[in-house]
């Protein structure tokens, strides 16, 4: 059975007020977490020219839509929305799949980690990432999926496009949302790799109809390719 969870917009206003005294305490109880994140290339049947790289971040594992969670449950599994997007992709195109993560944990709370998210952004960080790809030359498409956060990419993703050379590349992004679609993310990517060809018809999916998106995902596989 897949579940499929909903963040309430309200949850990004009362993250942005914030007190001092609640974000020190953010950081500290952040900051007490061994890490445990770890990621790397899986080539379940890639053809080893394509890459499907993605950052997802799965919230909370119940269906509870006043905890902000979005994930799916798949087999057992709870996956972050964009990671089930990328399987889709990966699976029909036969590409290695990578998730880029950063190396550190962040807050379960939905309101912390918005909260930590902004922070982030407001001081243009690029936190290290959990792994790196040793063979990134090798690929010549790279699918680049990712959420929406707070207007823009998850700042480390940011590390991510700026780790690589991705000149001569075929670049073709797609992304899951909360309700502001691309929000100019495939400008983003273009200015971030200006020697790469970036495909500009990005898929964008809401996340309220990822369960029942499959096909469209499929469908936009096929129009990329050609
Ligand atoms: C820290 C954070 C900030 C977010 N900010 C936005 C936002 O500004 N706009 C939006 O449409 N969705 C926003 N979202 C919702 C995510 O884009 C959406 O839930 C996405 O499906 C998450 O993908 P994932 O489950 O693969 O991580 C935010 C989610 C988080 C965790």
């Amino acid at each position: 059975m897949k579940k499929f969870l909903v963040m309430s917009p309200l949850l990004f206003l009362f993250a942005g007020c914030r007190s001092d005294e609640q974000v020190a305490r953010d950081n500290e109880a952040s900051s007490d977490i061994s890490i445990t994140t770890t990621s790397e290339v899986k080539n379940p049947d890639g053809d080893g020219k394509t890459l499907v790289a993605y950052f997802s971040h799965p919230v909370g594992t119940e269906l509870d839509v006043t905890t902000g969670a979005s994930v799916m449950e798949v087999n057992g599994e709870y996956l972050g929305l964009v990671e089930q997007t990328a399987n889709w992709i990966a699976d029909d195109v036969k590409a290695d799949r990578f998730q880029i993560q950063a190396n550190k944990v962040y807050p379960d709370d939905v309101g912390a980690l918005i909260g930590e998210a902004i922070d982030e952004k407001n001081e243009s960080q690029r936190p290290e990432l959990a792994s790196e790809i040793d063979n990134f030359d090798q690929y010549e498409t790279i699918y680049l999926g990712y959420p929406i956060w707070n207007g823009d990419f998850p700042m480390a993703f940011y590390t991510f496009l700026e780790s690589y050379d991705f000149a001569g590349k075929t670049v073709i992004p797609f992304n899951v949302h909360g309700g502001s679609g691309l929000a100019g993310t495939v400008e983003t990517v273009n200015a971030e790799l200006p020697d790469a060809t970036v495909v500009s018809n990005a898929l964008s999916i809401s996340r309220n109809n990822i369960a029942d998106s499959q096909q469209e995902v499929l469908d936009w596989v096929e129009e990329v390719r050609e």
